[in-house]
């Protein structure tokens, strides 16, 4: 956001759309807007707000003369943009595309999953109550479903039809639905690791889509953005969400590495719960393993190797690494010290 008396090119170089508040009744203001948006004639979607009633209509008209693309009345636009550049901004999926899949393998989960996500980052944006029976429901039925076709065919159909952040987030669900399966985690542990898989990045719904979805390296800027998510997460959470302290405390820190250097309290070894711990495995082998345009999408044994390296460097859970890769077909040694003494792992690229 820019004050427009200190507006440069530069500030407009990259932009592929304006927002305008400015105060059309002021002839300075409007003299130094024309101005800049006479330099950046390749912007063509201009929102300009305005407020409500007939006396209005003579500033829209002035608007559409500045080149106004759309009108976006002042009181609701923060809300309205919000949502635009969120997550839960995204096209509805044709009824051929869902029909499709509905039947892949786990498709009704899928689906179930993907509303309660869609719910659930809506209720974030709007900061009303979410509905955690809805989340334990739809992650209980993730379990079932990747209990009956098998982890690897059910990401498989995420990867098929989903992208971005909720490709992401249904990943880590089903993924962490193997380790559940894997572990043979009894029915509450289950259910939490579940419900925390599900509410792990909910707090994305407020980090700008173009960051989340951005091809490439993020400036610190942006980093810095994406670093508010679990923070975020947590005190939505906490206030709406009716959830458990400790899949509280493993939404807040699934960033968090053993030596100290996660995000956002550096915890450290033991400051780091066990269903944190096994969250944190899941949600890195969940990004290796997803399928993004710009990016190479790992196997499971590439992304399984990767985290015993981050475990040899201290920043992940041996025993959660090792009882994920049992659950995807990749055994481990027992021992971290065998691993660490030399336990030749297959590496991705030599
Ligand atoms: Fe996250
Ligand atoms: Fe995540």
């Amino acid at each position: 956001m820019h004050l427009l008396s200190d507006l440069t090119l530069d500030d407009l170089a990259d932009a592929e759309q304006v927002v305008v508040d400015v105060d059309l009744r002021d002839m300075n203001s409007v003299g130094q807007l024309k101005h800049a948006l006479d330099r950046v004639p390749a912007i063509k979607a201009r929102t300009f707000l305005v407020d409500e009633g007939a006396s209005e209509r003579v500033l829209r008209v002035q608007a559409n003369a500045l080149g106004a693309t759309r009108h976006m009345v002042r009181k609701y636009a923060l809300n309205a943009l919000r949502r635009e550049y969120s997550v839960t901004g995204r096209a509805p999926r044709t009824p051929a595309a869902e029909a499709a899949l509905r039947a892949d393998a786990g498709g009704a989960s899928i689906v179930e999953a993907e509303r309660s996500l869609e719910a659930l980052f809506e209720s974030m944006l709007s900061d009303a109550p979410m509905s955690l029976q809805a989340v334990s429901q739809a992650a209980a039925g993730v379990l079932a479903s990747v209990r009956a076709v098998g982890a690897d065919a059910w990401l498989a159909s995420v990867r098929q039809h989903h992208e971005g952040t909720f490709q992401h987030c249904l990943l880590v669900t089903g993924v962490a639905a193997g380790f559940a399966r894997g572990a043979k985690l009894g029915g509450g542990q289950a259910a939490a690791l579940m419900n925390a898989a599900l509410l792990h990045d909910v707090g994305k719904a407020v980090i700008p889509r173009h960051i989340l979805d951005k091809p490439g390296k993020l400036t610190p800027e942006e980093f810095e953005a994406v670093k508010l998510h679990p923070g975020a997460g947590f005190d939505y959470l906490r206030k709406h969400g009716n959830v458990s302290p400790l899949v509280l405390d493993a939404v807040r820190h699934h960033h968090e590495a053993l030596d100290g250097s996660g995000y956002p309290d550096r915890l450290k070894g033991e400051q780091i719960g066990p269903l944190t711990r096994i969250l944190t495995v899941c949600d890195i082998f969940a990004a290796l393993v997803e399928s993004r345009p710009y990016k190479e999408t790992r196997t499971p044994r590439e992304a399984i190797n990767m985290l015993v390296d981050m475990s040899i460097s201290s920043k992940v859970d041996y025993a959660a690494v090792r009882t994920l890769g049992t659950s995807f077909g990749v055994p481990l040694p027992p021992e971290f010290g065998d691993v660490v003494r030399g336990f030749t792992v297959t590496r991705p690229h030599g």
